[in-house]
């Protein structure tokens, strides 16, 4: 038995009380006119997680990825030199979108209305008659988007970065380094539309409040006599981006015989060590604005949170693996990681929508977070600074 973990207490509230201790307004969590504000100051303003290099295995590998709430389309490729590059998705000549297959691989890209076409570094390669426009094709290249890759995980941004974000990561990035998803090579993904605002999506990934009530089964190997609520260990604090280390059952009941199975083959063997009652922790790691990785030494879960509309979100969660799944028995295991999240996700997906529906009612001007959902709190907190600190916002004095 694990004496640390049974001598589990939660981070106390007054520790946790930097934060803030106020109800928190409403209003964000589902207005237009908030959501339309966060588009610039948040979204604009912020590296965004969009893929991972093992989509981009070879020279001319490309991908198109969606920023909805920045109207922005990104393409993402590995040029002749390896090099990772993102470029907006529109045509230099009147602004055609470039690509429309979502990912796939290619020697140049060529745009369908006047075959203008782009190397895989965006430069104009060729343009049909060009001798009859004014300008010069090295003035013609695709618009550059900022990309930089740090544990595998390709990030962009869409406005103009102070620091890198390495810089802005510090050290982790490092710690992000040092996990199994910069090893990855494949991975099992699930994509999901859901009713809801994006930071109430988000939200509900952020705290272990609601395991127990809305996740009985799953919430066993965080929830026990010992920390009724699954509290975490720790929680950590870096700029606008925050982590959590999470708490393991020491008394964790045996698994289901196919469950054991599962556990116990393939790549989500490891997966067992951090469920299955040994003093395992895990880390979580929140990047601001809506990437959080929740990762062990092999077993690594990511899940990106992109705001559509101020009522509308899509969600990618993935499993990230390493080597591909060479006998039947580490497919099934690889696919009942996989089933297991959406299970569990399916849980979260009606409460979540619920919540927007009640909110969006306006019937609340506040709502309250406890300490443990200090995650929760720091959210919304960078967001409020960023956005009523953007140009065009109303000074905090002002609230
Ligand atoms: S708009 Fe792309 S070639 Fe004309
Ligand atoms: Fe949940």
């Amino acid at each position: 038995m694990n004496a640390e973990a049974t001598a589990f207490a939660p981070v106390g509230k007054d520790e946790l009380a930097w934060l803030g201790t106020a109800p928190v307004p409403a209003a964000p969590y589902y207005e237009s006119d908030w959501f339309e504000r966060e588009r610039e100051a948040v979204f604009r303003q912020s590296w965004m997680q969009l893929g991972h290099v093992c989509e981009l295995p070879e020279r001319g590998s490309f991908m198109r990825r969606e920023i909805e709430v920045l109207k922005a389309s990104i393409l993402i490729v590995r040029g002749r030199d390896d090099e990772i590059r993102a470029f907006h998705n529109v045509c230099t000549h009147r602004g055609t979108q470039l690509v429309d297959a979502a990912d796939g691989r290619r020697s140049t890209f060529s745009c369908p209305y006047h075959m203008w076409t782009f190397g895989l570094d965006g430069a104009l390669v060729s343009a049909p008659d060009f001798e009859s426009f004014h300008v010069a094709k090295a003035d013609c290249a695709l618009p550059p988007v900022r990309c930089e890759v740090i544990a595998g995980l390709i990030f962009v941004h869409c406005g103009e970065p102070g620091v890198s974000l390495r810089e802005e990561l510090g050290p982790l990035a490092e710690k992000l380094e040092a996990m199994p998803v910069a090893a990855a090579t494949t991975f099992s993904e699930y994509v999901y539309e859901i009713d809801a605002n994006w930071k109430l999506t988000f939200d509900n990934f952020q705290e272990n409040y609601h395991l127990r009530f809305i996740h009985p089964a799953a919430a066993q190997p965080v929830c026990s006599a010992d920390n009724p609520f699954g509290y975490p260990v720790s929680y950590g604090f870096h700029g606008a981006h925050r982590t959590q280390r999470i708490w393991s059952n020491p008394r964790m009941p045996a698994p289901a015989p196919i469950q054991g199975e599962a556990f116990r083959r393939g790549g989500a063997s490891a997966m067992a060590d951090g469920l299955l009652g040994s003093d395992t922790v895990k880390d979580y790691l929140a990047l601001f604005p809506n990437f959080f990785l929740f990762g062990s030494p092999v077993q690594h879960f990511s899940h990106m949170v992109m705001p559509i509309a101020p009522d509308r979100s899509r969600g990618v969660i993935r499993l990230y693996w390493i080597g591909e799944d060479e006998s039947a028995s580490e497919r099934f295991s690889r696919e009942y990681g996989m089933a297991t999240a959406r299970d569990v996700h399916a849980e979260d997906r009606s409460v979540i929508e619920r919540g927007h529906k009640g909110l969006a009612s306006g019937a609340l001007r506040h709502i309250h977070f406890q300490a443990q959902e200090s995650l929760c709190r720091h959210l919304f907190n960078e967001v409020d600074r960023k956005v009523r600190g953007h140009r065009g916002g109303q000074p905090e004095a002002a609230r």
